[in-house]
């Protein structure tokens, strides 16, 4: 795709160390800049992002970034100038480069433009902002596995996931529209064939959202397309990341905190358990006096439908739910099941407490568990079951969603049905 930029103005500029010189471009030019796949991440803590895009091959593309000031017209003359602290040939998609870009240093409680240029032209601007310390919420997003066209799924429902989802993040957003991040459990795409997911990742990373809230994307099965799937990689500049819990997918467990909260991100791909618990000491370790601990997964341990009795679902529950306990991890999110399933607290695998209600007191080692549904209508599965672990289940056959409120005292998660109603409403509450 590209698209048309405005024109430099004659300037000389000092880019890390290279004097560049632009020219102004001919009246009638329309300089274009191939940019496609913009996608804003989590950085380590709430005021750092990191920055993803698709440029031309043998390009030097770089970010200009600028404050907003109260009053004051925004200059791209006092940009920051950032260059990728990564670049290279981008798999699969002949003709384009990745480019990576850590933004760092920001401030609280800030509006931030952005836009992506190189020597000749600048492409599209973006905005963010950066939230001030205490409270915040955050959306989830269970398997948009998306994929180009449509199809009539198992249950008679005409799936549409390429729209779902981008219906699905403009209602989420307009809902919480100062959402700190959009985080999704994985299964971002669907195709297997990794030949296939060029044009599937451009559909993920289409909205417009997704270049201004950061992402805190998990790797699912479907993302690791057989064994090939680098892509994920490819298209998300992720924090801390481990080489614990590699996969041929090529991420490995992730971590970032956001306003005093730790968030580890596993990649279940692989079942090295023992890894897994290693990188989260490690984490728990670099973030001792974190106020929540949150892990997100693709594979759900405790889902009511299609996934619960597979091989490495099980082992997931039977080995790696203990150690969350613990390692005195307050909430797991998962997705891989295609239905919403909020499980009892939890003691490694075991159920801690009956209470099935919206306002849970969790004791130390004590576990939640969230399966999300599907957040673009991709595709459900029928519950099946029953299974013990939950406590509340539900089989919309709508795309949902998950909005997490965090205090200092309570996780609050609110999951809701696109265009619809309340689905689960579940309050974690903590003693001290
Ligand atoms: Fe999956």
């Amino acid at each position: 795709m590209l698209r048309h930029t405005s024109v430099f103005a004659a300037a000389s500029l000092a880019l890390a160390g290279t004097m560049l010189s632009f020219q102004p471009a001919p009246a009638q030019a329309e300089p274009t800049i191939a940019v496609k796949d913009v996608v804003l991440t989590v950085g380590s803590k709430s005021s750092q992002r990191n920055l993803t895009w698709l440029g031309g091959v043998g390009v030097e593309d770089y970010v200009q970034l600028v404050q907003h000031k109260k009053g004051k017209t925004l200059s791209w003359t006092s940009a920051k100038l950032i260059r990728p602290f990564s670049a290279g040939a981008a798999g699969e998609e002949t003709g384009w480069e990745y480019n990576k870009v850590a933004l760092t240093k920001l401030k609280v409680g800030v509006t931030y433009s952005y836009r992506i240029c190189t020597a000749t032209a600048c492409a599209d601007e973006h905005q963010f902002k950066t939230a001030k310390a205490g409270n915040f919420s955050f959306l989830v997003y269970g398997d948009p596995q998306v994929y180009l066209g449509t199809k009539t799924g198992q249950n008679g429902v005409v799936e549409n996931p390429s729209a779902g989802w981008a219906a699905t993040l403009s209602e989420s957003v307009g809902k919480v529209s100062n959402a700190a991040f959009l985080m999704t459990a994985g299964d971002n795409v669907d195709s297997y064939t990794i030949s296939k997911q060029p044009g599937e990742w451009d559909a993920f990373l289409a909205p417009s959202q997704v270049s201004t809230y950061p992402m805190a994307p998990a790797v699912g099965n479907h993302d690791n397309a057989s064994n090939g799937g680098y892509l994920f990689n490819q298209h998300f500049a992720l924090p801390n990341v481990s080489n614990l819990g590699t996969t041929a997918a090529g991420t490995g467990d992730y971590w970032y905190t956001y306003n005093g909260v730790l968030f580890m991100t596993l990649n279940t791909n692989s079942l090295d358990f023992a890894a897994h618990t290693t990188f989260m000491k490690q984490a728990i370790k670099a973030n001792p006096r974190a106020t929540w601990r949150v892990v997100t997964l693709h594979h759900a341990p405790f889902s009511s439908a299609d996934h619960p009795n597979d091989a490495d679902v099980t082992a997931i529950r039977t080995t790696l739910t203990p150690a969350f306990s613990a390692l005195k991890v307050n909430l797991v999110i998962g997705g891989h099941d295609h239905d919403y399933t909020r499980s009892y607290l939890m003691n490694g695998a075991s159920i801690a407490s009956a209470d099935a209600d919206g306002a849970l007191k969790p004791k130390r080692g004590q576990v939640l568990y969230l399966a999300t549904n599907s957040a673009s209508g991709g595709k459900f599965y029928d519950l099946t079951g029953p299974y013990p672990w939950a406590a509340v289940k539900d089989q919309s056959l709508k795309a949902n969603y998950t909005a997490i409120e965090v205090k200092a005292k309570n996780l609050i998660a609110t999951t809701y049905e696109v265009g619809g109603r309340v689905i689960d409403r579940v309050d974690l509450t903590r003693a001290h």
